[in-house]
């Protein structure tokens, strides 16, 4: 990323306070660990916390979570859209309809909101630590393996909102999987749709195995009957789509 992207994503950061400590401190603990950073921007964290807001997801996966970064902010705003179903229910209450509030609240928690699918063993820990300090492990499942065992099992329609960062090299697969498990007006949110660092694809010379399945993966969400989409040149890109 240039320098003057980064200023700019600085300035919108703390103009806008977009990361608390906990937040913060996942950064940092990435900074400290011997691995590459590859958490979304705060600025992609917010797009897709009020992108929750909006579209109101009851079931959301993440495939590929490092240290949390992402699954903080989404379930973060996975938590804020419950609060105001449970306000919402509270006045329900105060009307006299007591049981029909209890009923919708027991289906509301019979899944987690949001399912993390991460294929290391050591970072699992990590996640589940973070989410835990964030006081989010109530609404979040980390399940350790590689996502295509966990994918591979499930029915047709069962998420509302996926969100795919794990190996490039498996986007166009994962986008197979997900016209499949995505409900219809489900939204597919996908990072890195421009490179891995910056905007590698417009580099005809690069021929790197990641960046040729980005590519393929772009092709295939442009040509798709199924989705509506776009992409954003956000960070090295984020591309959403909404299932027809
Ligand atoms: C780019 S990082 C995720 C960053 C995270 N979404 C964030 O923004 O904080 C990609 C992660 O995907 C995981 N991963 C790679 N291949 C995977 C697979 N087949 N199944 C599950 N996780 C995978 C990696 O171990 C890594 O932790």
């Amino acid at each position: 990323m240039s320098d003057f992207r980064d200023g700019v994503i600085d300035y919108i950061s703390e103009t806008f306070k977009l990361e608390d400590e906990i937040l913060k401190d996942i950064i940092k603990q990435q900074s400290l660990a011997s691995g590459p950073m590859m958490n979304i921007g705060p600025d992609q964290g917010k797009l897709i916390e009020l992108l929750i807001k909006i579209h109101k997801p009851q079931r959301v996966l993440e495939i590929g979570s490092y240290f949390g970064y992402s699954a903080v902010w989404l379930a973060r705003a996975l938590k804020s859209n419950l609060a105001k179903a449970g306000e919402n229910a509270e006045i329900e209450d105060r009307e006299g309809v007591l049981g029909e509030r209890v009923a919708e609240r027991t289906s509301l928690r019979q899944y987690p909101l949001l399912t993390c699918l991460e294929k290391s063993s050591k970072q699992v820990p990590i996640i589940k630590a973070n989410l835990e300090k964030a006081e989010l492990d109530s609404i979040v499942e980390v399940l350790e393996g590689d996502a295509f065992d966990f994918l591979k099992k499930q029915s047709a329609n069962s998420f509302d909102l996926i969100f795919i960062d794990a190996d490039k090299t498996n986007y166009p697969t994962y986008f197979t999987f997900a016209e499949k498990i995505l409900k219809s007006g489900g939204l597919l949110l996908v990072d890195n749709v421009l490179g891995l660092y910056n905007s590698e694809v417009l580099d005809p010379d690069n021929n790197d195995h990641r960046i040729s399945a980005i590519r393929k993966f772009n092709t295939m969400l442009a040509n798709s009957e199924l989705f509506d989409s776009a992409i954003l040149a956000i960070q090295s890109g984020l591309a959403i789509a909404v299932k027809k």
